[in-house]
C-alpha cells in the first residue's frame, strides 16, 4: 500500500512517484490550490493538490483532520522561499496525483498540534495524544533504550527469564495488589512488586546472568516519578563483587545514552550514603544544584535561642544552614513563600541571615534571628558556609530527618528557580552519580523497631555482621543507588548468600522463624543447595526516558498510564464487576455501594 514513509520522503527522491499512506494533519485551501499535511510516524509530508485533476480535487475538498489516506504523486522541490528546514522533508513536496480515504475520521475533541491539553482530556483520548509526534518521539526512544539495553546485557552474557506474575508477596514492601484465587477459596495472589525473589531463586540454579524488562506492580501513594504499574530493567547475577556490578551497569548506561541520544555521561562520582545526608539532605541529591548544607549543629547547643539550641541538644537533632550565593536581593515575599514551602516537610519555620558586609560581622547581617546569636555561632556560620557579601543564609533546626528533608527540598526549589538557572547555581547538563554505603537498617521511631533499608536479603559489608547485635544502626550494607539529576534511577545490593548471615539479618529485623518460613520458605530453602555468591540491581525503565526525554510527567513515556489516583481514563478501571464474578471468587463487597458510587 505504501513505497515510504511520509516522514522521510527527501530530497534523495526528487521526480520519483511515491505512494503514502498517513493521516490528514492539517488541509490548508490557497485559492485554488490546496495543501494537506500528512503525518506517520516518520513526520510529515507537504501533499500538494492542484484543480487540474477534477476527481483528485474533489477528494481533497473533502478531507478533514485525521481522514487516514492514502496519496500517489511526484516528488518535487518546494518553490524557492517556501522550504523547512525543521522537517525532514522540508526541501520537498509531493505534488498529488491520486487520493484514497482509507477510512473517514469524525472530528476530534481537540487539535493535535494544541500545547495547551489538560492530562485528563489527553488520558481519555489516549489514542489521539499518542498520535501526537511528542508521544511517539519518546515511544520510538523507549523502544530504542530498551533494544540498546538488550544487546549490552546479551553481548554480556545476561539471559532473559521471564518470572510469575500471579505470585507471593515480595520483600520490597509497598502494598500489594492482590488477585483473588477462584480455585482456592480466600486466598490470593499478590502481583510481583519486583522479581527479587525469583531472580535470586534462578541464581542458585546456577544461570549465572539474569535479566528481565518487565512489570512491577506497587500499590503506593503517587507521586511525580511513580507509577502502580511500572517497568524494570530487572539483573541479577553471580560471582561479582559490588565493584564489578557498579562498573557494569554504569557501562550499560552509559552505553545506552551513548548509542540512543550521542551523551556522553562521563565519570559516576560514587558518595557515601551518610556524605550524601550531610552535604544534601538527600540519598539521591541532584549534583547540577551547586548548594551545600553547612553543619552547625555542634555550635548551637548553647546559644540563647531555643528553636536551634533545642534541636543541637537532642539526640536525633540537627541545624544547617544552606547558603545561597547572591539570595539577599531575595524579597521578603520569596522568603515567605519559601517558609511555606518547608512546612510541606515538617519543618516549623524558616530562620534566615542577609549577609551585606561580611567584614563588619554582627552589624553587617539582616536578620530576625543573629541578636539571639552568640558571637562564636556567628563567627562559625560566616566562616564555616563561606558566606560573601550579598548571599542569603536559610536555617533548619529539628529532627535530622525532618531537617534533611525540609532543606534538602528548599535546596531542590532554589536550586531549579530561574534565580539559580541566571546566576549559575544550576548547571545544565547530566548529573549521574552513585550512592553507596547505606545503612542496613533504619529505626522505625513509632513501629519501635529496625526495619531493612533496602531488603532482607541484602548482605552487610564485611567485618559489620556483628553489629547486627550489638548496634544494628551502625551496619553498612553492600547496597548501591544509581542517580541522575537528583532522580533514583536504579538500585540493588549484593544478596546473603549463607544461612548464618540470613538469620542474623531476620533476628535484627525481628521477624520470627515462623514468620520467615510462611514469607520466605522458599528461598531459604534454596539458599541451603550451595547458593552461589550473587547480586544485582533494577532500573526504572520509565524513570530512565522520563529523564532522557525531559518530558513533564512519568506518563508521557508511558503509552497506557494510570492517573495519580492509579485509575486508567481510557477504558475506566478500575470498575464494578458483577455479582457472579464476586460469587465465584469468593468475594463479599463490605460497602457495595461505594463501588456503585465511585463507577
Ligand atoms: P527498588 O524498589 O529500588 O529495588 O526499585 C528499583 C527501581 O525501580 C524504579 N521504581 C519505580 N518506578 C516507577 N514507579 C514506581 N512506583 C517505582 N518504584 C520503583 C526506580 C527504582 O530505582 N528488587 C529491587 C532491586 C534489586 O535489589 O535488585 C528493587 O525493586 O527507578
Ligand atoms: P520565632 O522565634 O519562632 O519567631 O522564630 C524566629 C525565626 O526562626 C523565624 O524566621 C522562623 O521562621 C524561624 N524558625 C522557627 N522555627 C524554626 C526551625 N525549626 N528551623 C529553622 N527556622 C525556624
Amino acid at each position: 500500500m505504501r513505497s515510504e514513509y511520509c516522514g522521510l520522503v527527501t530530497e534523495a527522491l526528487l521526480g520519483q512517484q511515491v505512494t503514502l499512506c498517513g493521516w490528514v494533519n492539517r488541509r490548508r485551501d490557497h485559492g485554488g490550490v490546496i495543501f494537506v499535511d500528512l503525518r506517520d510516524r516518520e513526520g510529515y509530508v507537504q501533499v500538494v493538490c492542484d484543480p487540474d485533476r477534477p476527481d483528485m480535487f474533489k477528494a481533497a475538498e473533502g478531507l478533514r483532520n485525521e481522514f487516514c489516506v492514502q496519496v500517489k504523486g511526484l516528488v518535487r522541490a518546494r518553490p524557492e522561499g517556501t522550504t523547512n528546514d525543521a522537517m525532514k522533508s522540508g526541501k520537498i513536496e509531493v505534488l498529488c496525483h491520486e487520493i484514497t480515504v482509507l477510512n473517514a475520521s469524525v472530528t476530534p475533541p481537540f487539535q493535535l498540534d494544541d500545547e495547551h491539553l489538560s492530562e485528563t482530556t489527553r488520558l481519555t483520548h489516549r489514542v489521539l495524544d499518542l498520535r501526537r509526534p511528542y508521544m511517539q518521539k519518546n515511544l520510538m526512544l523507549r523502544y530504542k533504550v530498551a533494544m540498546a539495553v538488550r544487546k549490552y546485557l546479551d553481548e554480556n552474557g545476561f539471559i532473559d527469564i521471564e518470572t510469575p506474575m500471579l505470585t507471593k508477596s515480595t520483600p520490597e514492601g509497598a502494598r500489594d495488589y492482590l488477585v483473588p484465587s477462584r480455585v482456592h477459596d480466600g486466598q490470593f495472589f499478590a502481583l510481583p512488586q519486583s522479581p527479587q525473589l525469583f531472580k535470586q531463586l534462578l541464581m542458585v540454579a546456577g544461570y549465572d546472568r539474569y535479566y528481565q524488562i518487565t512489570k512491577c506492580f506497587r500499590d503506593e501513594d503517587l507521586r511525580a516519578d511513580r507509577q502502580p504499574e511500572f517497568t524494570q530493567i530487572d539483573i541479577e547475577t553471580s560471582f561479582l563483587t559490588e565493584e564489578d556490578i557498579r562498573a557494569m551497569f554504569q557501562g550499560m548506561i552509559t552505553h545506552v545514552f551513548q548509542t540512543t541520544m550521542g551523551v556522553d555521561l562521563g565519570e559516576f562520582p560514587i558518595l557515601p550514603y551518610a556524605e550524601a545526608m550531610f552535604k544534601y539532605g538527600s540519598d539521591k541529591p541532584d549534583l547540577r544544584v551547586k548548594l551545600q548544607f553547612t553543619e552547625l549543629t555542634d555550635v548551637m547547643a548553647d546559644v540563647d535561642f531555643k528553636v536551634f539550641s533545642a534541636p543541637a541538644q537532642a539526640k536525633n537533632g540537627r541545624v544547617v544552614a544552606l547558603r545561597v550565593p547572591g539570595g539577599a536581593e531575595m524579597s521578603r515575599s520569596e522568603i515567605d513563600a519559601y517558609t511555606e514551602f518547608v512546612k510541606i516537610y515538617g519543618a516549623k519555620g524558616l530562620a534566615w541571615i542577609k549577609v551585606n558586609d561580611v567584614a563588619q560581622g554582627r552589624d553587617g547581617l539582616q536578620s530576625p534571628i543573629v541578636k539571639n546569636l552568640h558571637d562564636a555561632a556567628i563567627a562559625a556560620i560566616l566562616q564555616r558556609s563561606g558566606a560573601q557579601n550579598g548571599d542569603i543564609l536559610f536555617f533548619g533546626a529539628d529532627k535530622a530527618k525532618v531537617v534533611n528533608d525540609a532543606i534538602g527540598a528548599l535546596r531542590i526549589k532554589i536550586g531549579h528557580s530561574e534565580f539559580a538557572k541566571k546566576t549559575g547555581l544550576f548547571e545544565d547538563r547530566w548529573a549521574p552519580l552513585w550512592v553507596v554505603d547505606f545503612p542496613m537498617f533504619e529505626y522505625d521511631d513509632e513501629g519501635h523497631r529496625w526495619n531493612a533499608v533496602h531488603h532482607p536479603f541484602t548482605a552487610p559489608k564485611d567485618g559489620h555482621e556483628d553489629y547486627m547485635d550489638t548496634d544494628p544502626g551502625q551496619c553498612i550494607a553492600k547496597a548501591y543507588d544509581m542517580v541522575l539529576n537528583g532522580w533514583e534511577l536504579g538500585g540493588g545490593s549484593v544478596r546473603i548468600h549463607r544461612a548464618d548471615v540470613q538469620a542474623k539479618v531476620f533476628q535484627a529485623l525481628n521477624i520470627s522463624p515462623d514468620e520467615q518460613q510462611i514469607k520466605f520458605g522458599f528461598l531459604l530453602d534454596a539458599l541451603q543447595y550451595g547458593a552461589p555468591p550473587h547480586g544485582g540491581l533494577a532500573f526504572g525503565l520509565d524513570r530512565l526516558i522520563t529523564l532522557m526525554t525531559k518530558a513533564d510527567s512519568i506518563r508521557d513515556v508511558i503509552a497506557f498510564p494510570k492517573t495519580q489516583r492509579a485509575q486508567c481514563l481510557l477504558t475506566q478501571a478500575p470498575s464494578p464487576v458483577d455479582e457472579k464474578q464476586l460469587r465465584e471468587l469468593h468475594i463479599r463487597l463490605r460497602n457495595p455501594d461505594a463501588a456503585k458510587a465511585s463507577a
